[in-house]
């Protein structure tokens, strides 16, 4: 048995003996495949697809449209995603459904007469959404690599919604919480409210519109969003409340296929997703950076680590605000930033005993509002592996149901730059590259990432977070390659992240010991956060699947609720 091996069953002893005192089984193993996500509903909708013969492509599509429904804060139609595919045969694709500027955007419409923004136009109106690409995305992922027909696979989407499902503590509390903001929109309020009054645990939910919304897409597959009465349900959505999404807008929207990220990282290869998201290009250039370092022998949590780490992120996020953007509209010099030369350059003033500085603007911005986005892994017995992401921005997007139509709207108009080294909710900044024209794809931070050894699929994992996801995914895979921790080790372990701007690391609680927060100040790290709340107390959600000597390792991220579900798990039950 190699090194590897024996760690990962010492590891994995020793979490489970951890688990066995825990209610929800966070980390489990199976032979046939997996799936993790953020919804354990979800998962298991994904995990009988898998034992029904479905490929790990059918689950992931069936999972999308089952996050819609029992996960509406990030699951949705109304918003993007991108997805990350290695099939059987080695095929590495990416799938870019990410929403898109309307015709009618313009490079300054969240800015007033005197160019200021104007607060909360890009978040929290109809002129917040771009052009959903969700439903175009799964369909055509699952008509290129799925083995299932459209029907099968988005069937028990349409039955939780119609049928509804019990709501617990988790979800029947987020739609509490946001019941405010869901105040100014009857259509917002009819979906997640009772007549006006909150959810309770325990309360079947139902969602009749989003039901229709759905059996229309079943019947005519793309058409039965972006034409037809969904499609004439958005206009009037948009008409009614100032927005410019138009029928056209919904007529043209495609997905588009492009080639992942291929970095390389010792030995091992590392997939992932290309513009429009900086994360693919992001974890390619800080792994490069960080490979002539022996992380591991420094040890995962020691200072030098850490200053290591923190350092290739001000470098990497400075380039993003610089040069990332809609690689369609804008010359992103994707081949320069991902090369090992380019790492070597960049990081050539990486001083071991001190911190640079990040000079430039200050933008020292947080974040305004709640998080959300969603991570699945998924992985079959076949050798297919996906890695999928999608959101609607912020939590719950724009918070306007489309009338009729039972489904929220995104805000990601938010992610471009709406004004030159402005901080947008994350507080990224960004210039030119990623500026809005119409048709313009916004910058995304998403990171779905698969991890190849020996060509096989070694980890899928991404996460939600904003700027922090691709901080996150860098961890995990730094956890797993570098610190050689099992799944449930490398997904648990406390993060930490920094942004180049606001200069300042947040961390989690016991990211940092006490001796390594004296070591990292002394090098000048100064502005050492703890994670603010808005970030519910932590940084991501990595739900992820691991190929181990004894099985499909899948974790949910501990820090939520959530589940991993294998096919096998399933036919035991
Ligand atoms: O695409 C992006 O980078 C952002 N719209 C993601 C938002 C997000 O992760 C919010 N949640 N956790």
């Amino acid at each position: 048995m190699s090194l590897f091996s024996a760690k990962v069953l010492l590891n994995l002893f020793l979490f489970c003996a951890v688990l066995a005192h825990s209610q929800t089984p966070k980390s489990v193993f199976d032979s046939q495949g997996m799936v993790a996500s953020r919804s354990a509903i979800a998962s298991e909708v994904g995990a009988k697809i898998l034992a029904s013969g479905g490929n790990a492509i059918d689950a992931a599509v069936s999972v999308g449209f089952a996050l819609a429904v029992t996960y509406p804060s990030a699951g949705n139609l109304g918003g993007g995603g991108f997805m990350v595919i290695r099939l059987a045969d080695g095929q590495l694709i990416a799938n870019d459904h990410r929403e898109k500027a309307p015709e009618k955007a313009t490079r300054d419409m969240y800015l007033d007469a005197k160019g200021e923004i104007v607060d909360g136009l890009s978040t929290k109106s109809h002129l917040a959404s771009g052009v959903p690409g969700t439903v175009a995305g799964l369909i055509d992922v699952l008509k290129a690599y799925g083995s299932m027909e459209l029907a099968e696979v988005i069937q028990p989407a349409i039955d939780l919604a119609k049928d509804g499902f019990i709501l617990d503590e988790d979800l029947a509390g987020q739609f509490k919480r946001r019941l405010e903001s869901f105040l100014n929109y009857p259509a917002s309020l009819k979906v997640f409210s009772v007549d006006g009054e909150p959810y309770e645990p325990g309360d079947r939910f139902s969602q009749p519109d989003l039901a229709g919304t759905l059996e229309r897409i079943k019947l005519a597959g793309k058409s039965g969003f972006y034409a037809g009465e969904t499609a004439d349900l958005i206009v009037a959505e948009m008409k009614n409340g100032g927005g410019i999404i138009s029928a056209r807008d919904l007529e043209d929207y495609e997905s588009k296929w492009r080639r992942p990220i291929m970095g390389e990282y010792r030995g091992y290869k590392v997939i992932s997703m290309p513009p429009p998201s900086s994360g693919g290009v992001l974890l390619t250039q800080m792994l490069n950076m960080l490979e002539p370092y022996e992380l591991r022998k420094l040890g995962a949590g020691s200072s030098e680590v850490i200053h290591l780490m923190i350092e290739a992120e001000r470098r990497a996020y400075a380039d993003r605000a610089e040069h990332l953007g809609d690689s369609d509209f804008y010359n992103v010099p994707i081949e320069m930033l991902t090369s090992k030369d380019y790492a070597r350059e960049r990081f050539a003033d990486f001083d071991p005993n001190k911190a640079s500085v990040s000079a430039d603007i200050f933008a020292g911005v947080a974040a305004r509002e709640g998080l959300e986005t969603t991570h699945v892994s998924v992985i079959d017995a076949m050798g297919n592996a996906v890695a999928y992401t999608t959101t609607l921005n912020l939590s719950y997007g724009s918070k306007i149901v489309v009338n009729g139509a039972g489904f929220l709207l995104n805000n990601e108009m938010d992610d471009f730059s709406a004004k030159e080294n402005s901080p947008n909710a994350f507080g990224l900044l960004g210039r030119k590259a990623n500026a809005i024209e119409p048709g313009k794809r916004m910058l995304s931070s998403m990171t779905p990432t698969i991890v190849l050894k020996n060509e096989k699929p070694l980890l899928v994992t991404g996460s939600p977070g904003g700027s922090t996801i691709i901080t996150t995914v860098l961890q995990i895979v730094s956890n797993v390659i570098d610190h050689e921790m099992n799944l449930a080790e490398a997904v648990s372990a406390a993060r930490f992240h920094h942004q180049w701007q606001p200069d300042r690391v947040i961390h989690e609680k016991t990211a940092f010991s006490d001796t390594t927060k004296v070591e990292l100040a002394k090098m000048g790290h100064k502005n050492l956060n703890e994670v603010p709340a808005f970030y519910g107390g932590g940084i991501g959600d990595g739900n992820s699947v691991l190929s181990t000597d004894i099985g499909f390792q899948g974790m949910a991220d501990p820090r939520n609720d959530g589940a991993a579900v294998g096919p096998s798990t399933l036919n035991a039950d």
